[in-house]
């Protein structure tokens, strides 16, 4: 498994500025949801939710970090004191193992500190009593993911969502394989990766999407 050289090398959620402006908070949270679509894979966000890969993520402004009962974290995150508040979050999701060496959370990390702050406004309303964070802030302006890294179409952020959560979208698109071989890559990552398989109507969207953009 090389996921660590995979931490190396990857360049992050790609996420970065663009043209236009979105000024209302609740577009803050609205972009952070498009956002946290990769975050999903792994965590529940519902009032009901259980643990999946990682811990569920509602009530995470109430939380002390590595805190939810009967999770297995690791020893690094249990190392970490405190609860979870902006600063703690932002530095976390820029980079969970430069945050917490050793963390079992292996995601490469959100780059854009716009696309964080969206992240974390998005976090602060899945709470019985939504937190404060970055109430005052507004406007930010950031790619939906996948963008300028990935040929747009409308299946983009399917595959953005879908293929960015282990490593970076730059390893999908240095391929080019047929569509039979894209099927094969892609059930080794589910049989040998811990990928979750994708909805049959969402695998074969995937499918088509790579095998037109990134055939042979
Ligand atoms: C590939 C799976 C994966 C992805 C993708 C992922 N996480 Fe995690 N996350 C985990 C795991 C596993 C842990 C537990 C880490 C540990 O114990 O070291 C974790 C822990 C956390 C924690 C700490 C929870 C607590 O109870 O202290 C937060 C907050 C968090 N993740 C937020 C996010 C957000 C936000 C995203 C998307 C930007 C994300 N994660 C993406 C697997 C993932
Ligand atoms: C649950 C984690 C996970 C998810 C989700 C995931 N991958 Fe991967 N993928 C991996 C790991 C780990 C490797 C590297 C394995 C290695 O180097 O041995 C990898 C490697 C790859 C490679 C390189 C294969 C090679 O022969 O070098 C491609 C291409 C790839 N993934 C495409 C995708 C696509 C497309 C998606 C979305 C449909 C996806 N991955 C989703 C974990 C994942």
């Amino acid at each position: 498994m090389q996921v660590s050289k995979l931490r190396l090398v990857v360049a992050g959620v790609a996420a970065s500025i663009c043209a236009f402006s979105i000024s209302a908070s609740e577009s803050l949270v609205e972009t952070g949801e498009q956002q946290a679509a990769v975050c999903k894979a792994c965590h529940q966000v519902t009032p009901d939710g259980i643990a999946i890969v990682g811990p569920p993520l509602w009530g995470i402004a109430e939380r002390n970090i590595a805190s939810f009962p009967g999770f297995g974290y690791s020893d690094a995150l249990k190392a970490q004191s405190g609860s979870w508040d902006e600063a703690s979050l932002d530095a976390f999701l820029a980079s969970p193992s430069t945050f917490a060496p050793g963390t079992n959370m292996v995601f490469p990390g959100v780059e854009n500190p716009d696309a964080r702050k969206a992240i974390i406004a998005w976090l602060a309303t899945k709470n019985d009593i939504p937190a404060n964070w970055y109430a005052s802030e507004s406007a930010v302006e950031v790619k939906p993911l996948g963008d300028g890294i990935l040929v747009p179409d409308d299946n983009m952020a399917l595959v953005a969502a879908s293929c960015s959560s282990c490593h970076s979208l730059h390893l999908v698109v240095q391929q080019g394989l047929s569509k039979e071989s894209w099927d094969e890559t892609l059930e080794w990552m589910v049989d040998e990766q811990g990928m979750d398989p994708l909805e049959p109507e969402d695998h074969e969207k995937v499918l088509v999407y790579l095998a037109t953009h990134y055939g042979d």
